[in-house]
């Protein structure tokens, strides 16, 4: 479904990002992960090594502007365009009651799950719109269609996030790139690991959604396969929930 096509996923290193580069490179693509570390990279990168299409592990911190342009200048220089982006890498540093957060831990978290997405899109889209085709995915939550406890900046950053994709959308459309956000609901990575972990809690947590299970990091990455691929040739500006049914129950 990727063939010949090449993307680049933020926050590779593990859970979602991960099932998502290696999903893409199933399909064909040629992949770039990106993660904090290089060394995580390099096993990440040689663990998915028999998967067809390639992957390229460069170290970017997304929260930093001159990280992300040395991450798209190698990628340029590696395979001379981007198609796909998938803007992935997140955090939730600013758990906890909402008056508890400063601002130091706020700028953070919107720097990392939203300038990010900003400044990644301003780098790779203007070269898809050259080309005339392109697909962004979002990564957001659903957190950021209706509030989780304790995470007022994390909603927040991820219902800007919902937005920002809609907006781009608009814009891009006419110059034939797609721009959509996928919102999934629990999923069993680090990052939830406070919401699942233990028997009890996990079970208490899939009891309150009809999908009898806790989401995986692969269910997510097919969404973004279509997202990504020809297959989703009609959409655009939609923030597609994979929740197990949360956000109905
Ligand atoms: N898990 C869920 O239940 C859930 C639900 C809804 C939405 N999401 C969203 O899904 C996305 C992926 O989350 P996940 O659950 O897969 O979390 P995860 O397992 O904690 O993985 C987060 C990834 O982001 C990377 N990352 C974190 N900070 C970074 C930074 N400053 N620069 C570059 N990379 C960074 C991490 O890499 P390094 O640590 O190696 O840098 C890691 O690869 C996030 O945007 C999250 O908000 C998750």
């Amino acid at each position: 479904m990727l063939q010949d096509k090449i993307a680049i996923v933020t926050g590779a290193s593990r859970g979602i990002g991960r099932a998502i580069a290696e999903t893409f490179a199933r399909a064909g693509a040629s992949v770039v992960i990106c993660g904090r570390t290089q060394e995580t990279l390099d096993r990440v990168a040689a663990e998915l090594g028999p998967a067809a299409g390639g992957i390229l592990p460069v170290a970017c911190h997304v929260g930093r502007a001159g990280d992300i342009a040395r991450l798209v200048e190698q990628t340029h220089s590696a395979f001379g365009r981007v198609d796909i982006l998938v803007n992935n890498a997140g955090t939730n540093v600013a758990w906890g009651p909402a008056l508890e957060i400063d601002e130091e831990r706020f700028d953070k978290m919107i720097d990392i799950n939203l300038k990010s997405a900003f400044r990644m899109i301003q780098a790779v889209a203007p070269g898809m719109c050259q080309r005339g085709s392109g697909s962004i995915v979002n990564i957001a939550s659903i957190a950021g269609l209706r509030p989780l406890a304790n995470s007022m900046v994390y909603n927040v950053t991820k219902a800007a996030l919902i937005m920002m994709t809609q907006s781009y959308a608009l814009e891009l459309g006419p110059k034939g790139v797609r721009v959509n956000a996928i919102a999934p609901g629990f999923v069993e990575t680090a990052l939830s690991e406070h919401y699942w972990k233990g028997e009890d809690r996990r079970r208490q947590l899939v009891e309150r959604q009809p999908i009898r299970h806790l989401g995986q990091p692969a269910e997510i990455a097919e969404m973004a396969l279509l997202l990504a691929s020809d297959r989703g040739s009609y959409i655009t500006g939609q923030t597609m929930v994979v929740d197990g049914g949360r956000m109905v129950s």
